[in-house]
């Protein structure tokens, strides 16, 4: 029997070598590396919504570079140019304000890496600069809260209105929406609006300097732009002695814990539901289009009125 020549063994040696080699490594992909740029943790929404994207990212093996603004837009800014840097595959991010994103929007599309916008909206003039958005309907909430409004003060309301992070989509979008109730009732109107940056601390300080106007007395109902702003105003409203959810009705958004507590405490009156659960849906569209794949330009989050009626059976129920 002839014996193979060593040459040849040698060959058919490193081929197998190789071949096992590829295998391996076929088997173990590699990791999806993700860039996401945080608001800040302004609200008890925001926490909840960062530990849904984390908790997602953990559950399914993505590389999570995470970058906390905040509430500064620079910060985003500076966050999604060392995302360019260190070459991620997609970069996701929730912008605090809607417009001044163009140059870096560019900068990123510039370097190949596909934009996914989460909970926010930007005002660009090229739709080309992100794939695609998840997030609520903004003026749908606010609609909702308006037209709550009206149904339990029969139309007729002196309104405070406590409103978001100035230029950001949400105070934008629900001061629109809840006008556009209003305009349907006449006997409703705003006599006081202002901006508590979406934090209970701000939400508390311009709601006394709103009982200490002298027309203070008027107020009959106040709408904040989220929950923290209205827990913060309850407590102005206690401390100047007046009760909340009876001498001033309230409703705001979010629908997070605290508000279902306050509601049960006969504090608060109505919460619009705004879910910052939404980690499972980003991931799903960020590992499509890392893949290449088609995806909707907009995934709406689903979400819920509840009022006081609603609150003792819901609460236990809630998980943020
Ligand atoms: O963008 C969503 C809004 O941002 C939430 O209503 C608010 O609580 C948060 O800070």
């Amino acid at each position: 029997m002839h014996s193979i020549p060593r040459r040849l063994l040698s060959l058919v040696t490193s081929a197998l070598a190789l071949a096992a080699t590829s295998a391996l490594f076929a088997q173990t992909p590699k990791k999806l590396v993700v860039g996401f740029s945080q608001i800040g943790a302004e609200s008890g929404w925001r926490t909840a919504n960062t530990d849904s994207i984390k908790a997602e990212a953990a559950k399914r093996g993505i590389d999570l570079k995470f970058a906390d603004a905040q509430q500064k837009q620079e910060n985003q800014i500076k966050a999604l140019r060392s995302f360019i840097a260190q070459g991620v595959d997609v970069i996701a991010f929730s912008p605090v304000v809607e417009t001044g994103w163009e140059p870096v929007l560019r900068e990123i599309k510039a370097a190949g890496i596909p934009v996914v916008l989460s909970d926010r909206a930007v005002k660009v003039s090229d739709p080309s600069l992100f794939v695609t958005i998840i997030g609520s309907d903004f003026v749908e909430e606010g609609r909702r809260a308006g037209e709550w409004l009206a149904r339990k003060t029969g139309g007729k309301a002196v309104i405070a209105e406590l409103v978001g992070t100035p230029g950001s989509a949400p105070a934008i979008d629900r001061k629109k929406g809840f006008e556009e109730a209003l305009a349907k009732n006449p006997g409703m109107k705003i006599v006081k609006s202002q901006s508590g940056n979406f934090t209970r601390a701000e939400g508390k300080q311009v709601m006394e300097a709103f009982l200490k106007a002298p027309d203070a007395k008027d107020i009959t109902a106040l709408f904040a732009h989220n929950d923290d702003m209205a827990l913060g105003a309850i407590q102005a409203i206690e401390e100047a002695g007046l009760k909340p959810g009876k001498d001033i009705v309230i409703v705001s958004i979010d629908g997070v814990k605290g508000a279902f507590e306050a509601m049960v405490a006969g504090k608060l009156n109505c919460t619009v539901e705004c879910n910052p659960q939404i980690g499972p849906q980003l991931f799903d569209l960020i590992e499509k289009v890392a893949a290449g794949q088609k995806v909707p330009a907009r995934v709406a989050v689903k979400e819920g009125v509840f009022d006081e009626t609603q609150a003792a059976a819901e609460l236990p129920h809630r998980t943020y």
